[in-house]
């Protein structure tokens, strides 16, 4: 694991940009995994600063994302699907085919995922994909427990994820109580991985990421087995850091 460690959020941002924009100059076709929800965002606004500046053309990437909650439509402001167009595709020349999210009001979960899994096998792979972290070391939506799924499935989300989330809705029995998310073998099957994590509240899931041990209570600390992940962090996401 390469961990870089910024100043401050602006800096993890900038740098994340940098990482993924490199990906894309080397190669074009980039198949890129995104994340959605606070910590990315940032990283979105550079990739967008620097499309804008005609430093990055994004016309050849596909992009699949990691999460969708389960029964909300595209159109609801809440959705993941919603958020990316709003923060991220409507800002910069991805192609609309390029773009696949989990649909959440699918009629046949099931078969969604095998398609979403199908789909990214299609694709060729993805070549970086980009994490935030839970409070709980989820990634994606594989929330700590005694299993962790391998493939694309509809899960339960924990009341501490539900509790973290409802910042975003009205009140917490607003928020969805599942999701599809990609599973822990789909996410460690892409070439690169880059989990960017800012402020305090993060800093026991990062230890517990980089600690040398394996367990389903921290799903992120699996990605210690991947010959490919990068952490880039702010001060307080690594204060726990020897
Ligand atoms: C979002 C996702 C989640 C978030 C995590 C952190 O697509 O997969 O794992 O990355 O819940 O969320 P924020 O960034 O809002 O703290």
């Amino acid at each position: 694991m390469r961990i870089i460690i910024e100043k401050d959020y602006k800096a993890m941002s900038k740098k994340a940009a940098l990482i993924v924009a490199s990906q894309v100059l080397l190669k074009p076709k980039s198949v890129l995994g995104l994340a959605t929800g606070s910590t990315p965002l940032g990283m979105y606004r550079e990739l967008i600063e620097m499309y804008k500046r005609e430093e990055l053309d994004l016309s050849g990437i596909k992009t699949f994302n990691l999460d969708e909650y389960y029964q909300l439509p595209p159109d609801n402001p809440q959705s993941y699907y919603y958020f990316m167009y709003n923060n991220f595709f409507n800002h910069i020349n991805i192609k609309p085919e390029n773009i696949r999210l989990p649909k959440g009001i699918s009629q046949d979960v099931k078969r969604e995922c095998e398609e979403y899994e199908t789909a990214i096998e299609k694709a060729g792979g993805i070549d970086l994909q980009v994490l935030g972290i839970g409070e709980n070391g989820h990634i994606g939506f594989n929330e700590p427990g005694e299993h962790l799924r391998v493939q694309t499935q509809l899960i339960n989300l924990t009341d501490e994820t539900i509790n973290a989330n409802s910042r975003f809705f009205e009140s917490e029995d607003e928020v969805p109580r599942q999701a599809i998310t990609m599973g822990l073998g789909s996410i460690l099957k892409a070439r690169r991985i880059l989990l960017l994590a800012n402020g305090k509240k993060k800093a026991q899931a990062i230890k517990k990421t980089v600690s040398g041990y394996l367990t389903t209570k921290c799903p992120a600390s699996f990605l210690q087995t991947h010959p490919d992940v990068t952490l880039i962090l702010d001060k307080e996401a690594a204060s726990l850091l020897s």
